[in-house]
């Protein structure tokens, strides 16, 4: 059945769902099995439901957790989950995803001891308990982005992994260097004791290296061809880790059971039976961790956030429809773990993924268990919006349905009215979650820029886009007409979306705001760098009102209507980063420079100018910022019919800096502007003009 949007407004409106699809969902009368104590090992939790890893994206450029960091965990320890599985932990710095991703090091050790102890504090201090404290060990493979580009480091060539993400032959690692990283995740396991965490999950799941390689069936030599080799790294790395295991401490694993891609290109499947899985090899792998490595218990997830993102985790909207009903996915997953934990009854298994349920999420976790696919439950998404859910389970029996209820846009009936009116910021939050982390593994921010799609519009969205944002680019010509210039985002790795129209045109730009929600959720950064020269250059004393009226429509007014648009969306957004927003306006060294033949686009700049001012003011106390770049003589296609002017300009020496300004040095103040680095100044303006603004003896 085809994919449509959550709308069960009873258990039982679910149940009929369900059972419209011939699909079982475990869903329990009651969560009481939710609070038993969960033991593996020679560990006992109080209650079964744990936190997923969600990486954040803020750790700081050495790795170190950034006081967000500590703050996300310190709130999920004082819910009360009973373990908190942190986030992917980079192994070595070729393997990060960015520049934000936390990564654990002998130099940073000490922040990460800090961060254990205030976590643990935390829910010794709120519950009477310290959450069991899972350190996630990670290499990013082919995601890697250390330095904010893209630096795949692939197993192999993966046709579905290349659609989104380019790599060739030279990206693929080599046998010494998958050696190498063995010693490396038995670091990152003493490195995890030390730091205070009670285990070190090697992880091998949603196509991160050591995911990519379980399916690497056409890799050559010792890493790629058998289960034995495909299997050698996970395993090795799980042995060089058992070095440090001590009665306190643990090595675990995430394992991805199910790629979602047919033979040879993912794990979970066989030759012939297309994308059906088939968990012979994962059941396998399970058994042999248990039986061959002592391994007392695994989380057990699926599929890849970028490219099979619904497999990892089912959804309303997102990059993607799928091809199937959300409710399968929840389905898919749930019965797969338990065809895992049927086999290896001896094994204790952490399921995954239930937040799509939202407030039925908690039974069917309780369901889960009590039917025996699993022995805990991990909440993802869920953990975002509402980190006191366990408590709620705790204490009510139920999670609050005003942190997870999204009925909103449901209409017709008094109790959903009644919710209309209770759902408040915890509801909004979720749904934002649910609708707007569209792809990867991380909760990253949305840039607009308009005019994106060339010259400073590009050089800008490209630098957002390699600064962490998801970057949507607004410009009038077709998608087909820009892609010779948008490749480069594209060649970047950066995540972006194109939306045609012009900021004059009302509907345009509440397309523009509507589009983006759809697409990514939510709108960190706007800059109004859209903007147009008159068509033609003509004396003050001839300016024709046409003229003039294009020129302010598009220049001033769209600036003006879709700054007062984004800011009123970005005022119900939840605050993901230090401040609520940003808005950077385009000017122009003209609103203070006279060029009487071209009077308008003066007059227009100058506008932008106040307006900067009045969105500053207005937006100050509402934590959004709003700065203004004054670009002086930048070489683009604007410029380009008057080359020779500017060229000689440059040589008599009008310019202190003499040369040309480039797009890259006004994306630079941008980049700047948008970052954590200007927090206490709003309504300024910097001119990038190379000093042109100087007056001279
Ligand atoms: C923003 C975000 C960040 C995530 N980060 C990680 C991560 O660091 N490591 C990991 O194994 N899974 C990560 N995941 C996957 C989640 O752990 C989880 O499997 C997924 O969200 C499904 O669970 P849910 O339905 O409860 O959200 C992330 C998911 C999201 C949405």
């Amino acid at each position: 059945m085809q994919h449509e949007r959550f709308h069960y407004r009873t258990l039982d409106e679910l149940k009929e769902k369900a059972k419209e699809l011939e699909i079982q969902l475990p869903l329990a009368k009651d969560t009481k099995i939710l609070m038993t104590p969960y033991t593996f090992g020679h560990v006992t939790l109080p209650n079964r439901v744990g936190i997923a890893p969600m990486e954040g994206a803020d750790g700081l450029p050495d790795g170190s957790p950034s006081e967000l960091t500590v703050n996300r965990y310190v709130r999920e320890a004082e819910g009360g989950s009973g373990m908190i599985w942190f986030e992917a932990i980079s192994i070595v710095p070729e393997g990060r995803s960015s520049l934000h991703q936390l990564m654990l090091t002998r130099d940073n050790l000490d922040a990460y001891k800090k961060m254990t102890e205030a976590v643990k504090e935390a829910g010794r201090r709120a519950n009477g308990f310290a959450p069991y404290l899972v350190m996630q060990a990670n290499h990013s493979g082919r995601y890697s982005n250390p330095q904010g580009k893209p630096a795949p480091m692939i197993a192999y060539r993966h046709p579905e992994y290349e659609k989104l993400r380019k790599a060739d032959d030279s990206c693929i690692v080599s046998d010494d260097y998958l050696k190498s990283l063995e010693e490396k995740f038995g670091e990152a396991a003493w490195l995890a004791r030390e730091a205070g965490f009670d285990a070190v999950d090697i992880k091998s799941c949603h196509g991160y290296l050591l995911a990519e390689l379980s399916s690497a069936y056409i890799r050559p030599g010792m890493y790629g061809g058998s289960f034995e080799n495909r299997t050698r790294l996970l395993r090795n790395g799980i042995q060089a880790a058992k070095a440090y295991e001590t009665d306190q401490f643990l090595v675990t694993a995430r394992i991805g059971i199910y790629d979602g891609f047919a033979y040879p290109y993912g794990f979970g499947v066989k030759e012939g039976e297309g994308i059906i899985p088939n968990l012979e090899e994962p059941i396998r792998l399970i058994r042999e961790l248990h039986e061959d490595y002592q391994m007392p218990m695994v989380n057990l997830t699926m599929g890849n956030p970028y490219v099979s993102i619904h497999v990892t985790r089912p959804y309303d909207m997102g990059k993607y429809i799928p091809d199937e009903h959300p409710l399968y996915g929840i389905a898919r997953m749930i019965h797969g773990i338990g065809e895992v934990k049927k086999a290896v009854p001896q094994m204790a298994i952490s399921a995954s993924a239930p937040t799509y349920l939202r407030q039925y999420s908690d039974l069917y976790a309780a369901g889960a268990i009590e039917e025996g696919l699993c022995d805990q439950m991990l909440f993802g998404r869920l953990s975002f919006a509402d980190p006191d859910f366990p408590n709620q389970i705790r204490d009510t029996g139920r999670i609050d349905r005003k942190g997870v209820c999204d009925m909103r846009k449901v209409r017709g009936s008094d109790p959903c009215r009644e919710t209309d009116r209770m759902c408040g910021e915890k509801s909004r939050k979720l749904s934002e979650i649910l609708s707007g982390i569209s792809g990867g593994e991380s909760m990253k921010q949305t840039a607009i820029v308009t005019g994106g799609s060339r010259g400073i519009g590009l050089a800008i969205a490209k630098q957002l886009g390699l600064d962490g944002y998801q970057v949507v680019v607004f410009a009038t010509k077709p998608l087909e007409d820009c892609m010779e210039h948008l490749k480069e985002l594209e060649e970047a790795g950066i995540t972006w979306h194109y939306i045609s129209g012009t900021i004059d045109n009302r509907e345009d730009r509440k397309r523009l705001v509507e589009e983006t929600i759809e697409t990514f959720g939510r709108i960190d950064v706007l800059v109004n760098n859209a903007g147009v020269a008159p068509l033609v250059r003509a004396d003050l004393l001839e300016m024709t009102e046409e003229s003039y009226d294009r020129v302010m429509g598009i220049n001033a007014k769209g600036t003006m209507f879709l700054t007062q648009l984004v800011a009123n969306q970005m005022l119900k957004q939840e605050v993901i980063g230090r401040k609520r927003g940003t808005i950077v306006n385009v000017g122009s060294c003209s609103a203070e420079v006279s060029s009487i033949s071209r009077g308008e686009y003066c007059i227009s700049k100058s506008a932008i100018a106040m307006i900067t001012k009045l969105f500053a003011d207005r937006l100050a106390g509402e934590g959004i910022l709003v700065h203004e770049v004054r670009p002086g003589v930048i070489m683009t296609d604007m410029t380009s019919t008057v080359k020779e002017k500017y060229d000689r300009l440059i040589a008599e020496g009008t310019f202190p800096i003499p040369r040309w300004g480039t797009p890259e040095d006004v994306a630079g103040a941008v980049s700047a502007l948008c970052s954590d680095q200007f927090l206490y100044t709003t309504g300024n303006y910097i001119d990038i003009d190379g000093g042109f603004h100087i007056k001279r003896l």
